[in-house]
């Protein structure tokens, strides 16, 4: 049982208030009482009989955690990305050493292609357990105190491993995100990291959408937990029988949103995995030291709002396409043409 000591004090403090003496001295004067009563009540409770006050509770970050778990920023650790103090720079940054630098080949880093039965070991940089690899987390993009993250994004420099402001998620996300053709100081071919973040469409200059809000930072399409985006039609809705002159509904299952408002004139053409149905994207073909030439399909987030027809539907395309006007008209074609 609780023992609750109360302790009452009862002060009574009668005030009589002496008469004002006015300015009629032969006048009697009022008498005033003023009665105050003070109550004191001292309530001592024992400490130890009570659960002690419960601090507040650490924000429940159970979501974000899983969805991090789940995401390629939270599986960084892989024997073909170079579990090394180079390439670690981006992969892993605290595992980061500055000095490393490349070897000669074959092996420049250490890494394992699917056809290698061996580790290659570059003499340059150290190899990194996966108990040893931190990866991409918290500690990367937030402040950690006591094991609880803290409100806003910053970036751990893994050069001098204090914080550093970021304006922006984007400031942060292009840390590491760049529109890199290989990843050597010397701008060697070693890894391309097929990243086009040229200029974007998102400025509305034809004025045609309302004032909504443009996606203007990486985090407004990509969760910056689980790195997923918003597709185009989670913002866009599509009137199939209006939209590309009225002609969109013929081609929807063959072309990609970007397949036509990509912005930087890339080619464009069927998916190289068959996988993928064949659908129209953004490619990239280059021709190797050997003279093979590969075809990627390459993910760009330069977005245009003009939109040529004749980007594919030329004169001579290989794909039997009427020929169009860039407005869409029919041209007429020599036959065999
Ligand atoms: C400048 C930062 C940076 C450095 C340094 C870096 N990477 Fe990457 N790497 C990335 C990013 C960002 C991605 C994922 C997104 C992308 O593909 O653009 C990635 C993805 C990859 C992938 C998967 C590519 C794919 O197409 O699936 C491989 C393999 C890879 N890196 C290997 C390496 C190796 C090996 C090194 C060291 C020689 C290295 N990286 C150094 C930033 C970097
Ligand atoms: C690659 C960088 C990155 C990593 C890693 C990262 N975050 Fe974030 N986080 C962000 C960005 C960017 C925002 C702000 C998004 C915005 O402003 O739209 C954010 C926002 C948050 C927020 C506040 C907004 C919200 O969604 O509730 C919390 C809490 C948070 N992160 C927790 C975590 C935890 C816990 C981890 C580790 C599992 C983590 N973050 C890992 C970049 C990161
Ligand atoms: C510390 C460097 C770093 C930072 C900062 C970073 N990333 Fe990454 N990101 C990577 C690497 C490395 C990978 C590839 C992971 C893998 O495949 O092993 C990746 C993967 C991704 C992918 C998936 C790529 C794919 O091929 O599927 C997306 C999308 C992505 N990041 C978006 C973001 C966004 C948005 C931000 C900012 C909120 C961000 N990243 C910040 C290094 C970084
Ligand atoms: C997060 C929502 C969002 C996503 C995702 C998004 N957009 Fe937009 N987009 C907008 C908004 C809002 C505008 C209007 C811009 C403004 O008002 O400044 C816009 C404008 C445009 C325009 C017209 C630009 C102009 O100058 O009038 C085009 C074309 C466009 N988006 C295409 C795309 C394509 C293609 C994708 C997918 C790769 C995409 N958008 C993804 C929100 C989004
Ligand atoms: C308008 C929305 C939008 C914005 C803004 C945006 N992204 Fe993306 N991003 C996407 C979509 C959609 C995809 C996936 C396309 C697909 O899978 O076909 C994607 C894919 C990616 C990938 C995977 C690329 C690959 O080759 O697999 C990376 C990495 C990425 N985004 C990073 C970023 C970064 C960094 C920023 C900010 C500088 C950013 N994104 C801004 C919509 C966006
Ligand atoms: C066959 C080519 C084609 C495809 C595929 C296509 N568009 Fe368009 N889009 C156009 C044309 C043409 C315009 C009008 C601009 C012009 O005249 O160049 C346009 C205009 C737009 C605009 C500006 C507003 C408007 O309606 O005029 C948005 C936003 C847009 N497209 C989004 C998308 C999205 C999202 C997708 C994928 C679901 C998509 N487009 C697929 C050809 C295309
Ligand atoms: C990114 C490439 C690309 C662009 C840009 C493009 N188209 Fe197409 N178009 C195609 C493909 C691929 C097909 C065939 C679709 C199929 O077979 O399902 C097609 C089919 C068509 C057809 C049906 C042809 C037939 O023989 O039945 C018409 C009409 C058409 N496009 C009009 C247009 C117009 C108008 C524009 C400009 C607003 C345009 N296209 C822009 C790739 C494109």
């Amino acid at each position: 049982m609780n023992k609750v000591k109360v302790s009452l004090f009862v002060g009574l403090v009668l005030l009589t208030a002496l008469a004002i003496t006015g300015c009629q001295p032969t006048a009697t004067p009022p008498q005033v009482e003023r009665v105050v009563e003070t109550v004191v009540v001292t309530v001592v409770v024992e400490p130890t009989q009570l659960p002690p006050p419960a601090p507040t509770p650490p924000p429940d970050h159970s979501d974000i955690m899983l969805a991090w778990e789940q995401s390629p920023h939270g599986n960084t650790y892989d024997l073909g990305k170079g579990p090394n103090t180079y390439c670690s720079r981006c992969h892993s940054p605290q595992n980061w050493d500055p000095e490393a630098t490349t070897d000669r080949p074959p092996n420049c880093v250490t890494c394992k292609f699917d056809f290698d039965p061996e580790l290659r070991n570059a003499s340059t940089m150290e190899f990194v357990a996966e108990e040893d690899w931190v990866g991409i987390n918290c500690e990367t993009c937030h402040r950690v105190q006591d094991g609880v993250v803290q409100e806003g994004i910053a970036w751990l420099s893994p050069l001098t491993h204090e914080y550093i402001d970021v304006a922006t998620p984007n400031e942060l996300c292009t840390k590491c995100h760049l529109t890199s053709q290989g990843v050597s100081a010397s701008g060697g071919r070693g890894v391309t990291h097929e990243i086009y973040l040229g200029g974007s469409a998102h400025k509305n200059w034809a004025g045609v959408l309302s004032n909504e809000k443009k996606p203007d930072y990486c985090t407004d399409c990509h969760d910056p937990h689980s790195q997923q985006p918003k597709d185009c039609v989670s913002c866009h809705e599509i009137n199939e029988t209006e939209h590309a002159m009225g002609n969109y509904a013929k081609m929807a299952d063959k072309v990609s949103c970007m397949g036509c408002h990509e912005a930087d004139g890339m080619a464009v053409g069927p998916h190289p995995d068959p996988a993928k149905g064949g659908i129209w994207v953004p490619i990239v073909t280059e021709v190797g030291r050997t003279g093979e030439v590969t075809s990627t399909a390459v993910i760009s987030h330069s977005i245009n709002w003009l939109v040529s027809c004749d980007r594919c539907h030329f004169d001579g395309n290989n794909y039997e396409l009427p020929v169009l006007t860039a407005e869409g008209k029919p041209v007429e074609v020599e036959a065999g043409g």
